[in-house]
């Protein structure tokens, strides 16, 4: 059993229509464990950081507008091949083409607001949870 740590957003859309219960539920209904939690409101340079990796993307500066624009929730989950079994609960980044019963089928509202997301690589999991948690805020979930 491979167990790993991910990280999540629940992002401006999700925070807003009071989507957070519903949300982290169904993170532990799929065997993810919440190791932290909080809520934050970005900067626009921490946005941007975030999302550099898209920074030449046409919609950059659309999705740093929209992750400033309200709180968003981060979160650390671990379970058994959690960065795959997030990506799976959230759904494909278009709502629209999200398989039915993922969150982004659900909740998203559009391919920005798109309610959540989810690191893509367990190599930028690690980067991502280090970037809004310090070690001390993470527990050990297995004890
Ligand atoms: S992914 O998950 O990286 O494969 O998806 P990708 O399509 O590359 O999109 C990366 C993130 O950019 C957001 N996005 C957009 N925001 C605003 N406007 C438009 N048109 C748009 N297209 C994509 C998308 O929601 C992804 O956000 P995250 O937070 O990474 O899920």
């Amino acid at each position: 059993m491979i167990m790993e740590r991910t990280f999540s957003i629940i992002k401006p859309d999700g925070v807003k229509r009071n989507l957070i219960g519903k949300i982290l539920s169904k993170m532990e209904s799929a065997d993810l464990k919440i190791v932290s939690t909080k809520m934050i409101h970005m900067s626009r340079r921490e946005a941007e950081q975030f999302y550099s990796v898209h920074s030449a993307r046409p919609f950059f500066g659309e999705l740093c507008d929209y992750m400033t624009s309200g709180p968003v929730v981060v979160s650390v989950l671990e379970g058994k091949n959690a960065v795959v079994a997030y990506r799976e609960l959230m759904g494909a980044t278009d709502p629209a083409k999200a398989a039915k019963g993922t969150i982004r089928a659900e909740f998203g509202l559009s391919i920005g607001e798109n309610t959540v997301h989810g690191s893509d690589s367990l190599e930028n999991a690690a980067i991502e949870v280090a970037y809004f948690f310090s070690g001390t805020e993470l527990v050990n979930a297995a004890k």
